[in-house]
């Protein structure tokens, strides 16, 4: 199949890759750079697992081509801390006990900073309504959203 090469910024480190034309970006970050937090739960775009922000918004990763990404900056939940030190939702999750299994977790914490950074935390309706596409087996998403809610301000 035809094959093209990429590059792109992952968590402030330029990458350039070789990827058959119809990778998506969810099996570039999994299988071309280990970098496994983000999940592949449905591999459709109907759970939110896969979540990652691509220059600054949130998408689905399995329903993004990865060749389309030329130039763009990616940041998955393994991009989200600084150091030792948790993003502020990362911390929250903890402090707020907001997930059970944790598979759905670092889609939920990337679409949280998704929802905080384009400014849709007016209300826990607002961010609910923002975060419907990550789903939660375990049904944790009142401590979703007061985590989100409390990292928001
Ligand atoms: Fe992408 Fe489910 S794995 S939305």
């Amino acid at each position: 199949a035809p094959s093209s090469r990429v590059s792109l910024t992952v968590n402030g480190t330029r990458r350039t890759v070789t990827v058959d034309n119809r990778t998506s970006l969810l099996d570039l970050l999994r299988e071309h750079l280990d970098l496994t937090g983000s999940k592949k739960g449905c591999n459709a775009g109907a759970c939110g697992a896969c979540t990652v922000l691509v220059d600054g918004r949130r998408v689905n990763s399995c329903l993004t081509l990865a060749v389309r990404l030329e130039g763009a900056e990616v940041t998955t939940i393994e991009g989200l801390a600084k150091g030792d030190e948790l993003h502020p939702l990362q911390q929250a999750f903890i402090d707020e006990d907001a997930f059970q299994c944790g598979y759905c977790t670092p889609g939920q914490i990337v679409s949280g900073v998704g929802c905080i950074n384009e400014g849709h935390t007016g209300s826990a309706e607002e961010i609910r309504e923002f975060m419907s596409g990550n789903i939660c087996r375990c049904g944790c998403y009142v401590k979703i959203v007061r985590a989100v809610e409390q990292t928001a301000g």
